[in-house]
């Protein structure tokens, strides 16, 4: 039986360079963390002398302030659009900070007080009344015991009477927890503990932050990878590295993901590489969504090609990405293969012909 999960933690999947980079570490540390901000940061952006890769493509003085601002215990909000890798930059900030990117709430309509600061064994609560050991401790209550990082996904998405139980924590940075003794009443936080929340810009408008909330935390807006270099060899990394995962390793053969991250980026902003415009999908054209195309189209090719990924599997798979709920999207697409891709299959050849070919399965 195959025991590994499908996706471990960061501080799963990056042991070893996490080891590497706190046995390397003689810069000074935050209190109650396991790295210095530099090795945070080797961690995040990549540190070649320590053989370290990139894992957060895209603007590097962004990551810098969001570890400062936790440096100074203040709360951290990435926002942005969907699929910009908020919530991998939280993951990866909290397993460098806290060894530990696991103790999450993932914010919902559903959300209660009890799935963020604590809630009870009732057994033990009726045989022995409140105390302690009937407390069941949730993940605030644990990143201020334990001094370690709380991530808050989506948290715009819970009411804001929920969203408020943590203004009061993150300035006082103290828990009451009336039910109990005196003598336990009273949670402090220790060193290190520190909130990182991620909010879609999106779904803003679901529900809106309360300005005393807002002034606790450091706002950092999370934008699309806009360098096409970086974009490709990102795409290119992640698509290689989720289908040798899934035991279907398609190489991607020369400029398909290229092809693919250019369609990405012209239909994204809404010009073409040479300033033509195009008209813009309602669908967000992310390089997350990219990732799963590319990833799609190679286990069709793994499975019912010959096992090449080539931008005719693009050209298959790239409507799931763009129609989601608006049909006029479907008009859109086909027109930009109209104008765009065929001339470039004309001039260029190549991927782009194949592309091209492949517009019979717009759909
Ligand atoms: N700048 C980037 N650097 C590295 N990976 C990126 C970047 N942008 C997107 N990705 C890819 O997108 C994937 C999904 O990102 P993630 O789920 O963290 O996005 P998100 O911003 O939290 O989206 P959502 O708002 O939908 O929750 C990442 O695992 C990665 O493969
Ligand atoms: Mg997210």
């Amino acid at each position: 039986m195959n025991q590994r999960a499908i996706r471990p933690p960061a501080e799963e999947v990056y042991s070893a360079e996490l080891q590497a980079l706190a046995t390397h570490d003689t810069s000074e540390r935050p209190p109650g963390w396991r790295l210095s901000p530099q090795a945070v940061r080797g961690f995040v952006c990549g540190d070649p002398k320590l053989n370290v890769p990139r894992k957060f493509y895209g603007d590097d003085i962004l990551v810098e302030r969001a570890i400062v601002g936790l440096a100074g215990n203040r709360g951290l909000l990435l926002t942005g659009e969907p699929g910009t890798a908020k919530s991998m930059l939280s993951e990866l900030l909290a397993a460098a900070i806290s060894g530990c990117s696991t103790n999450t709430i993932q914010g919902s309509a559903g959300t209660t007080d009890d799935q963020i600061k604590y809630s009870w064994n009732y057994a033990l609560l009726l045989a022995k009344g409140p105390s302690l050991e009937a407390l069941v401790p949730a993940p605030l209550y644990i990143g201020m015991d334990q001094g370690v990082i709380v991530r808050f996904e989506e948290i715009t998405r819970c009411p804001p009477e929920i969203q408020d139980t943590l203004v009061s924590v993150l300035s006082e940075k103290l828990l009451m927890v009336p039910e109990l003794r005196t003598g336990d009443r009273v949670l402090l936080a220790k060193p290190g503990f520190n909130v990182i929340a991620t909010a879609n810009t999106r779904d803003r408008g679901v529900h809106e932050m309360s300005s005393a909330l807002k002034r606790r935390f450091n706002f950092e807006t999370v934008h699309p990878i806009q360098d096409f270099a970086m974009e490709v060899e990102l795409v290119a990394r992640e698509c290689r590295r989720l289908l040798a995962d899934s035991a279907a390793p398609a190489e991607p053969e020369a400029g398909a993901i290229e092809t693919l991250v250019a369609v990405f980026q012209d239909l994204r902003t809404g010009r073409t590489s040479d300033a033509v415009p195009v008209e813009r999908p309602s669908a967000v054209m992310s390089t997350a969504e990219a990732v799963s195309v590319a990833m799609a189209a190679g286990l069709d090719a793994f499975y019912y090609g010959k096992k090449k990924l080539t931008a005719d599997f693009i050209g298959r798979h790239i409507s799931t990405a763009v129609l989601k709920d608006n049909v006029d999207d479907l008009g859109k697409l086909k027109q930009y293969f109209d104008v765009v891709v065929r001339e470039r299959g004309q001039k260029l050849g190549g991927p782009w012909a194949a592309l091209w070919k492949a517009r019979k399965y717009l759909r």
